[in-house]
């Protein structure tokens, strides 16, 4: 592994700011294969070299990946004045530069990754690469009878955007009027799948994320509960999102924004 300071590599793994990393250091608190350390700007190898802070190892990550089961009643975003956070969930996390791909709305459950690494981050969100995503929703209303024509052929908004076409399936039909769905979209607007059930005539009740891409969420996994990802996960994560579009060839035309915040600047930055 490439060399790095120390301060950078203590302020990463969540030790503080640089100052206050030069004060622990100063108090001899850092140690560095043994020797007591003060020189917080020297360069160490996290692969190599053995540091510790109060006689406790720090192991260096460089990027984090969690799959969390998000419950209701949480923002996706890493700091909100009013609601606990997704990343407040990450209570063990290694990293403290974690930051929610893209967001699920506050009454959404379901499958949210949370990373540091933003380029992986970027090409899971670009509206270039159709990223599968897959809801279970419980709506409330009757479908109309063309919906599969309706969804093949991208339904229209209330504000005029279109969509592209979707996939549902059936699961139950309630004797309530409830009627539960599995929903597929490829793309990832601002709270897509309640407006495209508007746009059919219903009102979504409940909904819930069961896969992106590659990844799918446990069944194991109650709402608030998380896990790192394996190494399988975050390789095929990777391979869909430097994969080109569904028909082999990226989209043409200019990127277009989803509301799901495939911006780089603002991937830290979501709103439930
Ligand atoms: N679509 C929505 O309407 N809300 C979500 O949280 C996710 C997708």
């Amino acid at each position: 592994m490439a060399q790095m300071r120390l301060d950078r590599l203590l302020g990463e793994m969540g030790g503080g700011t640089r100052t206050q990393i030069k004060e622990l250091a100063k108090k001899g608190r850092v140690s560095v294969n043994g020797q007591v350390e003060k020189k917080t700007d020297r360069k160490v190898d996290p692969a190599v070299d053995k540091i510790l802070v109060d006689g406790r190892q720090v192991a260096y990550t460089r990027w984090s990946y969690y799959l969390l089961n998000k419950p209701q009643g949480v923002v996706s975003a890493r700091t909100d004045d009013r609601y606990p956070t997704v990343t407040g969930l990450i209570r063990d996390a290694d990293r403290k530069d974690l930051f929610p791909v893209g967001r699920l709305d506050i009454d959404t459950e379901g499958l949210l990754l949370l990373t540091n690494d933003g380029d992986l981050a970027h090409q899971l969100l670009s509206p270039r690469k159709h990223v599968d995503k897959v809801y279970f929703v419980t709506i409330e209303g009757r479908l109309p009878e063309d919906h599969q024509k309706q969804l093949a052929a991208g339904l229209t908004l209330e504000d005029g955007t279109r969509t592209l076409p979707a996939e549902l399936s059936i699961q139950r039909e309630g004797a309530d009027g409830m009627t539960d769905v599995l929903l597929t979209i490829h793309e990832g607007k601002f709270h897509q799948v309640k407006r495209m059930f508007e746009a059919l005539g219903c009102r979504v009740v409940y909904l819930k994320r069961i896969s992106m891409g590659p990844l799918a969420l446990d069944e194991g996994l109650a709402p608030g509960q998380y896990r790192p990802l394996t190494p399988a996960e975050i390789g095929m994560l990777k391979a869909a999102g430097t994969a080109k579009g569904p028909s082999g060839a990226v989209f043409a035309g200019k990127e277009e924004r989803t509301e799901e915040g495939a911006k780089r600047p603002d991937l830290r930055r979501e709103r439930g």
